[in-house]
């Protein structure tokens, strides 16, 4: 949900809790089983002894993943966080842990078969400057697996978003999930670095039954409102935000049914 100023970014991802609240509501919550780091990996076909280039990778769960499998090629990830290089250095220690900015990367040319950026080139300010140093990091023949939200992404939680900036007076989130990189531009702004690029289009919902994890989810989106110290409003926002989630609960029968889209692309330097 966090947009693309740097200053904003830097704030949301000083540390990986509310990332990791997000990414563990997909988990707990999706009406169908969503596990990006599997469906990435198979979809890139590894054969294991890859070299991965993972630009943007949050606390380093992919990773850790691709290790669990049995993956031998080298891992070196570069995200702008120090505080979440440090936390992705614990959970996947023999990848290499570089802390870095996707428009310039500090890689030499062609010196890996796959780059990976997934849900975070909404982040970057200057899109096809990142998209390019994607493709210059990558050998002939190699290819880069990108992913990102579609712009309808969960209207639900993002209009409870929206509706409690607007009740206490908090900055106003984004209009569309996906930011500036949604899956209806993506293709287009790929293809502005990548000859050839397969989409794959994934729909899938979260479900909830409980006020709890709604509240929790669309409080994570706050970190970068200058919330964080501020406890009587952190404990006026959170009652809102259950009151809230209750009644749409129980408007909905007793669940909220919040449709997600995703894409991944697979970009070929060839
Ligand atoms: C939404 S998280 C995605 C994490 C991970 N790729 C995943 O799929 O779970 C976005 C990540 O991108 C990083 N990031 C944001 N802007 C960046 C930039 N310009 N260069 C490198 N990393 C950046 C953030 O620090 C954060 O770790």
């Amino acid at each position: 949900m966090p947009g693309s100023d740097p200053d904003t970014v830097r704030a949301e991802y000083a540390t990986s809790d509310s990332l990791r609240v997000r990414l563990d509501t997909h988990r707990l919550y999706s009406e169908q089983p969503d596990d990006l780091d599997d469906r990435c990996r198979r979809l890139m076909c590894l054969s294991g002894e890859e070299s991965v280039l993972d630009v943007g990778p949050g606390p380093g769960r992919f990773e850790a993943h691709l290790r669990s499998v049995g993956h031998r090629g080298l891992l070196v990830g570069v995200d702008a966080s120090v505080g979440i290089a440090v936390e992705a250095a614990g959970i996947a220690p023999s990848a290499r842990w570089v802390v870095g900015d996707a428009q310039a990367l500090p890689a030499r040319s062609g010196a890996f078969d796959w780059a990976v950026a997934r849900h975070m080139l909404y982040h970057v300010p200057d899109i096809p400057a990142a998209l390019s140093e994607l493709r210059r990091a990558i050998r002939e023949g190699g290819a880069a697996l990108v992913t990102t939200n579609g712009a309808d992404s969960l209207p639900a939680l993002r209009n409870l978003r929206r509706d409690a900036a607007e009740a206490f007076g908090l900055p106003a989130p984004g209009g569309q999930a996906g930011g500036a990189f949604p899956s209806t531009n993506a293709l287009e702004l790929l293809h502005s670095a990548f000859p050839r690029v397969e989409t794959v289009l994934c729909e899938n919902a979260l479900r909830f039954t409980d006020a709890a994890p709604v509240a929790n989810y669309v409080e994570s989106t706050f970190t970068l409102g200058g919330i964080a110290e501020d406890t009587d409003l952190r404990d006026r926002l959170r009652e809102w935000l259950l009151r809230k989630a209750q009644r749409a609960i129980s408007s909905g029968g007793g669940v909220l049914h919040d449709p997600k889209y995703g894409a991944l692309y697979l970009a070929h330097a060839e």
